[in-house]
């Protein structure tokens, strides 16, 4: 999909060519003699678009030469939410007439957060999965004009949504594709791909590397199925080879059949999501490649299925981590916490200014938190904050669980350094507990977004979450790194003009 942004008044928008023309009209008093303007008073006056965020009015050919269908569409106070499901609302009300073209206008002054709304919603309402569907047709809608009252300031902030909606766009084809269309190499050409991108490099690793990096953990995982594991290594270079990168560790598990500890049957299919988080990082690459940003990352997937096999790992088997830490293997359902922590020890040696895993892991958070917020877990206050403040910011929300000691006590072994479970209380946070004894080397953070990843049900598909909350991460840090920097030159600079008076 295509996204423009035009400084466009209610009176211009009126005349502008689109097969659809969607208002978007904040609380409030709204007037002016403008024919657009007077219609939108009017139905506000008389009662017809109530001002509760999501309530459209649809209008046909209201207005001689405008567009044929015309939506009025309240946005609430306005803010990132309300605009949010105005236009959720209104692409669904046009839906019907087919627009290849829908211009989307503001009635009042816009603001970043809801022109970064607006262009989340248009992006996310006309997804369609179509991959391994044999139809041909996509959503109609091509082109998605936004008119804004001023489109130069709202430039920067417009770019960083479009980029990030081709993220999580991404992120969801990714993770809605099944297992036998996603399998650990499938999706290291997937990753490949997005190396093509400018200051994008990738590499990937096969079973005799992984084995010779002495990660059993991981590779014991993979030992149950035939299809071989790949371990992808991304790397977006933006700022100077010195500047310590953060790092994305994603959960790669194409499918998880929970292994010798089978799943039951209901909802396995589902289980093709198990590798989300490796999706999120893939659509963070797709981002950071369009928007080139002053920052340096890192994404690192470990992909494989967990299957049921003559060859799989047993309950009661012990593993040697790449760490020298070995793990009893209580629950081999317990397995995407076996393949990060290896790829949280291969993390080290980038010297990371941050490490961040985003994983599908325990069902016992989508328990806790359900579809709303994803787990976020961490021992670096700071970091936890600029995390949980990003997810604000880009209404991809998350939530800090605890991280005491006293949830390790059950992950003691008779017979190796650590269990792969605890018991049944707290199971996202002792999965976390788990993780934790692979980080001490760095600062780290854990998302669990078992429940965010994706939805079930009739809307059953991958919601492309966390890219937004990362994206907007990783491009808040890159300006404050930006920020200090100018500020050392400034000062180093003041001091040398001192010196020299
Ligand atoms: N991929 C699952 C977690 C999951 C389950 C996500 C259901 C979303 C919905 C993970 O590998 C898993 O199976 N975890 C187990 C851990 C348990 C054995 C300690 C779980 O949550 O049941
Ligand atoms: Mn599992
Ligand atoms: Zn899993």
């Amino acid at each position: 999909m295509d996204f423009q942004l035009k400084t466009l008044t209610l009176s211009r928008a009126a005349t502008e060519k689109a097969d659809a023309l969607i208002v978007l009209a904040a609380d409030g008093a709204i007037a002016g003699q403008e024919p657009l303007t007077k219609l939108l008073a009017d139905a506000r006056k008389a009662g017809d678009l109530p001002d509760k965020a999501g309530k459209v009015l649809s209008l046909y050919k209201p207005l001689v030469g405008a567009p044929r269908t015309v939506v009025l569409a309240s946005s609430g106070d306005g803010k990132a939410g309300g605009v949010r499901s105005a236009v959720m609302a209104a692409l669904g009300a046009v839906k019907s007439a087919k627009p290849a073209r829908v211009a989307i206008v503001f009635a009042q002054a816009a603001d970043e957060a809801g022109v970064r709304a607006a262009v989340l919603a248009a992006s996310d309402a006309c997804y369609v999965y179509l991959t391994t569907t044999s139809k041909a047709e996509a959503n109609p809608v091509r082109n998605v004009l936004l008119g804004v009252d001023d489109a130069g300031a709202l430039k920067a902030a417009f770019g960083e949504a479009v980029a990030t909606a081709g993220g999580i766009e991404f992120a969801k084809e990714w993770g809605n594709r099944p297992a036998n269309h996603c399998t650990p190499t499938i999706l290291a050409q997937a990753a490949r791909g997005l190396a093509r991108q400018a200051k994008v490099k990738c590499e990937v690793l096969e079973h005799k590397d992984v084995v010779k990096l002495g990660m059993g953990a991981f590779a014991g995982v993979a030992q149950g199925s035939s299809e071989p594991l790949r371990f992808i290594v991304l790397n977006y270079q933006g700022a100077a080879k010195s500047e310590a990168p953060v790092v994305l560790v994603g959960k790669g598990i194409t499918f998880d059949t929970g292994g010798v500890s089978l799943k039951p049957a209901a909802e396995m299919d589902e289980m093709k999501f198990d590798m989300c988080g490796a999706a999120s990082v893939l659509g963070v690459f797709h981002a950071l490649g369009e928007l080139q940003p002053a920052c340096n990352v890192v994404g690192l997937i470990p992909a494989c299925e967990n299957m049921n096999d003559g060859k799989a790992i047993k309950p009661g088997d012990v593993l040697k981590s790449m760490s020298g830490q070995t793990i009893e293997v209580l629950n081999t359902d317990a397995e995407g916490r076996l393949i990060l922590c290896d790829a949280l020890t291969y993390a080290k040696r980038f010297s990371p200014a941050a490490v961040i895993d985003i994983a599908t892991l325990t069902g016992a958070c989508v328990i806790a938190l359900g579809g709303v917020r994803s787990g976020l877990f961490s021992s670096d206050d700071a970091l936890a904050n600029a995390l949980q403040e990003a997810g604000e910011a880009s209404m991809d929300r998350c939530w800090r669980m605890p991280l005491d000691d006293d949830y390790a006590e059950g992950l003691k072994s008779n017979f190796a350094d650590m269990a792969n479970i605890a018991g049944r209380a707290a199971g996202a946070v002792t999965a976390a507990k788990f993780l934790q004894k692979f980080t001490a080397d760095f600062s780290w953070a854990h998302l669990d977004i078992a429940g965010t990843a994706w939805k079930s049900g009739a809307a059953k598909g991958s919601t492309g979450r966390p890219v937004g909350l990362l994206l907007t991460y990783l491009l808040n840090s890159a300006a404050g790194a930006q920020g200090a920097e100018k500020a050392s030159v400034r000062k180093k600079a003041s001091r040398k003009s001192r010196s020299a008076a």
